[in-house]
């Protein structure tokens, strides 16, 4: 059965602009957030508390998430991969943090600079603090279907690292094809094994596009009853460790797949548009997704 409501994490201002090229200004990354308040999105990914020298894009977070609009009934999660990040997050009064892991060994390595085992033990006190705090945690799982090290990724390893961000008390996990390899039936049998370990209605699915899989990627794991995805207004981003990888799945492409087959985003399509409009600006090119690029053409 195809759920009838779901919920999409938008991660335009993270993911996306993480990685574009382009230099986006705070007071743009601002309006940008400014447009998809407006959306009736209720995940919004502001931006990460990471190493500036690693990620220099996202040097400006702190500033991005003190300076927008915090609407009731909306989520606004910052990236925290370590204590240092989550204490940054404490001081700017963040709700929801989110830490990141990998399935595989390498990414691990040239992602936050550490094996996947040691990340685990990292983001362990991590969460404890979090949650003492009163914030929500959301955990990630990155080449959950291949890495651009190691290849292919077996779904027992991703199982095995959900289980323990589960047990940390992550409410909600979200399963990275990082690359974009992974397809239909791969992500069926994905789904199906990390569901043995974590109830599926904890499970998020968050595909980039690079290899023009994403949305059928996304129609599996719904068939599989998971109904929360992570998308970035017009198909923003890439990923800075994973060498030629696109965007996520492109927000409006993924509103319109579904509100178009009856399923109910709460997103408005016109409103979403003016987002992808602005977004396209910011980052000086057409929108890669299809149905963007449509609705411009016209
Ligand atoms: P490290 O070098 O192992 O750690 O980095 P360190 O503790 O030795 O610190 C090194 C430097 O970073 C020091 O500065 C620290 O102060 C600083 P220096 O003394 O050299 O000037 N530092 C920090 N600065 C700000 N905030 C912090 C912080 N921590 C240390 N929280 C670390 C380890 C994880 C920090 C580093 O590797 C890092 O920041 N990596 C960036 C990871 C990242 O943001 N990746 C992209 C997001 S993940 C993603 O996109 C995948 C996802 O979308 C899912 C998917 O698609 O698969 C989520
Ligand atoms: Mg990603």
């Amino acid at each position: 059965d195809i759920p009838g409501l779901v919920r999409l994490v938008e991660m335009g201002s993270r993911d996306g602009l993480q990685n574009e090229p382009a230099d986006v200004s705070t007071d743009d990354k601002i309006t940008l957030i400014r447009f998809l308040n407006e959306t009736g999105l209720t995940g919004i990914e502001v931006g990460s508390f990471v190493s500036p020298k690693w990620v220099p894009k996202m040097a400006d977070s702190g500033e991005v998430y003190d300076r927008i609009e915090k609407r009731v009934g909306v989520s606004y999660p910052m990236l925290t991969p370590n204590l240092r990040g989550l204490e940054a997050a404490l001081e700017h009064g963040v709700r929801e943090v989110a830490v990141f892991g990998a399935a595989s060994e390498s990414f691990s390595q040239k992602n936050i600079n550490c094996s996947v085992a040691e990340s685990l033990d990292r983001f362990e006190p991590l969460c404890k603090q979090a949650l003492e705090a009163g914030l929500a945690v959301r955990g990630y799982i990155s080449c959950v279907m291949g890495c651009p090290y190691d290849g292919p990724t077996d779904p027992a390893k991703v199982a095995e690292v959900a289980a323990r961000l589960d047990a940390m008390g992550c409410y909600e996990i979200s399963l990275g094809d990082t690359i974009g390899t992974g397809t239909p039936l791969e992500t069926k049998r994905l789904i199906r094994a990390v569901s043995d370990a974590v109830p599926v209605e904890r499970l998020a699915g968050h595909f980039h596009d690079t290899y023009g899989q994403a949305l059928a990627n996304i129609w599996s794991a719904l068939a599989e009853g998971v109904t929360v995805f992570d998308t970035a207004v017009a198909g923003l981003g890439g990923c800075p460790y994973a060498k030629g990888a696109t965007g996520n799945v492109a927000t409006e492409d993924v509103v319109y797949s579904l509100e178009q087959s009856g399923i109910d985003t709460g997103i408005d399509f016109d409103r979403l548009m003016a987002a992808v409009d602005f977004a396209s600006d910011i980052v000086g090119r057409e929108p890669v997704s299809r149905v963007g690029r449509a609705v411009r053409a016209k």
